[in-house]
Formats: structure tokens, sequence, C-alpha cells
């Protein structure tokens, strides 16, 4: 049966299983698995738990307060979120595999009473109304054609007075990207707006904007360096190529960078509030 363009681009066999072979093969077969062990092979975004490590000063979690990942893919940034700052995670994500997944490290980290995994939709989202306290999504928008309906998703769920992070990458003025990339093979599942047009998406679903961020200018350092450590060392023995492949993921990586140095992608990362 033929897939659609996101499945035949993210679905894959036994990814926890690879990702724990991997992690015992470069740290030893006693490894704790714990969060902070997974996160360089777990959080399926451009530089990893750094990145995440922004994201939630900037969202502040609370402890014991209910926190949802849009987008939650493997579980990575969902289980770190639960282990550091005490608080409930939901992960919701359209890949089975990814559920998968993102259960089975749950379990093997023990974080499971912490972080529940839906499979199911940005887009319509299996939740009550004002159902969290925050939430947030890393690298997901790339994905979703009805922006409108993703922010007007992620405000019903929330609070009022909830705060909602999100990061992701988005068209650059010198025209398409090169593909494949990491969140896309084709076109045909990427769907990337301007900084001022995912500014305009927010400001349109009824969200106060608290910090509006393009951060292309410091992705383009970083992505020139990872450009050039690709091509002097090849790919680290721990990242998101272990369930992604390795081949293909050098591929994925150098047309991110590329891609940025041409000014064909940018990045923004925003936090904004549902009204009290
Ligand atoms: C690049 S990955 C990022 C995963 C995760 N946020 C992280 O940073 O580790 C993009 C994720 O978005 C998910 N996704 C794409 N479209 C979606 C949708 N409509 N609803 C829920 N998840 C979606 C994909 O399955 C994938 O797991």
């Amino acid at each position: 049966m033929s897939q659609d363009p996101l499945s035949s681009h993210y679905d894959s066999e036994d990814i926890a299983g690879r990702i724990l072979a991997a992690l015992r093969a470069a740290q030893g077969a006693d490894v704790p698995v714990t969060a902070e062990a997974l996160a360089p092979l777990d959080h399926f975004h451009g530089r990893g738990p750094a990145a995440t490590t922004e994201m939630a000063t900037r969202l502040d979690p609370q402890e014991g307060e209910r926190i949802l990942d849009i987008g939650s893919g493997i579980g990575g940034p969902a289980r770190w979120m639960a282990a550091r700052f005490g608080c409930h995670v939901t992960g919701i994500d359209l890949m089975p595999a990814f559920c998968r997944a993102a259960e089975a490290l749950n379990a093997a980290t023990g974080l499971g009473a912490r972080v529940r995994i839906l499979e199911g939709s940005a887009i319509d989202l299996p939740f009550a109304a004002a159902s969290f306290d925050r939430a947030y999504s890393q690298n997901v928008l790339m994905n979703i054609a009805d922006k409108a309906r993703f922010f007007h998703e992620a405000l019903r769920v929330l609070k009022p007075g909830g705060l909602f992070a999100v990061s992701c990458l988005g068209a650059g003025p010198e025209g398409a990207p090169f593909y494949p990339l990491p969140w896309a093979s084709t076109p045909a599942a990427s769907f990337l707006s301007s900084p001022e047009e995912t500014r305009q998406d927010v400001l349109a679903a009824g969200f106060e904007i608290l910090r509006f961020e393009d951060r292309t200018e410091a992705a383009l350092a970083s992505q020139r360096k990872l450009l050039e450590g690709l091509e002097r060392n090849g790919l680290p023995a721990l990242g998101w190529h272990v369930f992604m492949g390795a081949e293909r993921s050098v591929e994925l990586q150098a047309n991110t960078a590329r891609s940025y140095l041409a000014g064909r992608l940018t990045s923004v990362e925003v936090l904004v509030r549902r009204s009290g």
C-alpha cells in the first residue's frame, strides 16, 4: 500500500530498540537509561537538547503543571521536561511508529506515569477546552498546511493565561529550500511560512505575543559550523540519524544547512499567551 508523504518520510521500524542499542554501544551496557542520557538521540530538531533548554527557559514550566507537547515525535523533549521540571507532559503525534517508540522509551526511563503519549493530529486535538497550563511545539509547524487550525486548537486547549512556545523553520526570501529535509522528503509534506506570516497566524488565532524572535542569523552561524563538521567528521555516534537512517540523515542535515546559507530557510521562536 502506498503511504502518504508524511508517513513515507517518518515511518520506521523498532525505533526504541535501535536507540537503546546505540546508547549502550556508545556508553556501555550498564548505562542508566534516563531522559538526559537519551537526549542526544531523541530530541528531533536542530541543536537537540540545547534548543529544548532554551525553549523551556521561555516557557518556564512549573512542578505539577499539565503541559502539552504538540507533535511530540519520539518523546525526547516531553521526557526531558517531565524529568527536569516535575510537570506532567502529554505528547500528541500523528506518526504511530513515533508514538510506539515514545511509549517504549517512557517505560525504559521510568517516566511512564508522568509522560502520556497519544496518537492524533495537531489540527484536531482530542482534549477538552482549557485542559493545559502550558504548551509547546518544536519543529512541527513545517508539516502543517492549515496553520489557522493549528493555532486555533492550541489556543482552545490552553487555560486562560496559558503560555504556548513555538519554534519552527520557515520560508526564506530566496526561494524554495533544497529537499529532502529533516521534516519532509519532498515539498508535498512541507508547508513553510515566512516569519511575518507566522506572526500574522498567531495574532489571527487570538494569541497575545510575548516574544517573537527571528533566529535566522543565529541559525546561519550554527548551520555553517554543522556543515563543516559533517564534511570533516561525518555524523557523531549518537543523533536522530539512528532512527532516520545514517546515510539519509547526512543529506537531510546538509540540505538544511545549504538552504539556510542560500537564504531559503528562516527560523523563528515565539512565546504567546492565551489572554486570561
Ligand atoms: C521534526 S519532528 C519534531 C518532533 C519533536 N517535536 C521533537 O522536537 O523532538 C516533527 C514531528 O511533527 C509530527 N507531526 C507532523 N504533522 C503533525 C500533525 N498534523 N499532528 C501531530 N503531529 C504531527 C511528526 O510526526 C513528527 O513527529
